[in-house]
């Protein structure tokens, strides 16, 4: 196939690992006849630098007339004092605003080289293979009114029924593809929103007779991520509970660096690494780069559901950690550490890359 993708790499070390995904999707392409044309634009600190702000026109106009955005991570020390409508994250919100993407999902799988660099018990962790499917564009973080009245301040969580009904359709037919399990997470006990999310949920989940839909409180459900995560398919929940749990689940595989994400239901997906621009490890080379290059992934599935190559990706990750590659992020906690090799961005890029080149190679 011949697509369009947009490049935006950003600040810190989302520039280092986002030229690493580059080489895997390039690599992808020519071994399976396909035709990525790559066009770069500016985002976050780097974009005000050069344009006067976090998401200009041209970068606009680059995601608008692509076919998928890979995106490194936005965010600079240097812009800390500005008020938050003028810093660089604004681009990032701006952007997926923009794209109208309300589906943002967090996979959490453990794969069996993690288990030693997680801080949980091998026990509790090994098999975790969770998917968060986050509403991404409404609650409380869009809610109106919002602000300030004298020495009080306020938020609005809303939703309607229309898109409770958009995500839970999202989280209902990723399940299909999966274990067949919904886990809706809310707090309907206490909140009106929740109960009309829990309503609508249990609507749909009468479309999708083959899924099993499960109802838990946010606040048991951060308990149960971190004492039986096995248990989780498909977590479904709104915008502010996924934020928190997904950075939570994060942790379950002892690295913000290994997660990816994709934000999807818009005109075009967009597919970036969970972590931020990582300020205290930038420019050292030493920035794990298996985040984007399993968001590069997610883009071949998602946006062009290039199945076998997506897999092809994931596999090729799973054996450089066989190897016993880490990056200094996923130093094993474990006292046996006697076979592993702490590399650098390019050498565990580099010995996906291989592994993508030759599957067979052990
Ligand atoms: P962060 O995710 O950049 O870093 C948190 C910690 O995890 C740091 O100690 C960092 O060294 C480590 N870390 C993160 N990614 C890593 C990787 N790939 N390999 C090895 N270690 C890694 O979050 P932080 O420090 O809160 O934010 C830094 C900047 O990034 C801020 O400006 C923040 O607003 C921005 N940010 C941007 C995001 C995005 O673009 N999606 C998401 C989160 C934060
Ligand atoms: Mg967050």
């Amino acid at each position: 196939m011949k697509a369009r993708i947009a490049f935006l790499p950003g600040d810190g070390i989302g520039r280092e690992v986002l030229v690493e995904a580059r080489q895997v999707l390039e690599i992808i392409a020519s071994e399976h006849g396909h035709e990525f044309e790559f066009v770069e634009g500016d985002i976050g600190a780097i974009a005000i630098e050069r344009h006067g702000e976090a998401f200009p026109l041209p970068t606009r106009e680059i995601c608008e007339s692509s076919q998928a955005v890979l995106l490194g991570a936005v965010g600079h020390p240097k812009f800390d004092h500005l008020p938050p409508d003028k810093k660089p994250e604004r681009g990032l919100l701006a952007l997926r605003e923009f794209l109208g993407n309300y589906a943002n999902l967090r996979p959490v799988l453990i794969s069996e080289p993690l288990i030693d660099s997680s801080p949980l018990k091998s026990d509790v962790v090994r098999g975790v293979d969770m998917l968060i499917v986050r509403e991404l564009l409404g609650g409380i973080y869009f809610g109106k009114p919002r602000g300030r009245d004298g020495d009080r301040a306020y938020d609005t969580e809303t939703y309607s029924r229309d898109e409770v009904r958009r995500i839970a359709r999202m989280g209902f037919k990723l399940a299909q593809l999966r274990h067949r399990k919904v886990t809706s997470v809310d707090k309907a006990n206490v909140l009106e929103s929740s109960v009309l999310w829990r309503e609508t949920v249990a609507e749909v989940a009468r479309e999708f007779t083959d899924v099993k839909l499960e109802n838990m409180y946010v606040d048991n459900c951060a308990m149960q991520i971190v004492a039986r995560p096995q248990q989780f398919d498909v977590i479904l929940t709104n915008n502010m509970f996924g934020d928190i749990l997904s950075d939570e689940a994060a942790m379950l595989g002892g690295s913000l660096g290994v997660l990816p994400s994709a934000s999807i239901g818009g005109k075009v997906g967009l597919y970036e690494p969970v972590h931020g621009s990582a300020p205290d490890i930038a420019g050292k080379g030493i920035a794990n780069p298996i985040g984007a290059i399993s968001s590069a992934a997610m883009l071949l599935e998602h946006s062009f559901g290039l199945h076998h190559e997506a897999t092809k990706i994931d596999r090729a990750v799973v054996k450089a950690l066989s190897r016993h590659y880490r990056t200094p992020d996923l130093k094993s906690r474990t006292k046996e550490k006697t076979e592993e090799r702490i590399v650098s961005t390019r050498e565990m890029a580099e010995c996906i890359r291989d592994f993508i080149r030759t599957p067979d190679a052990t």
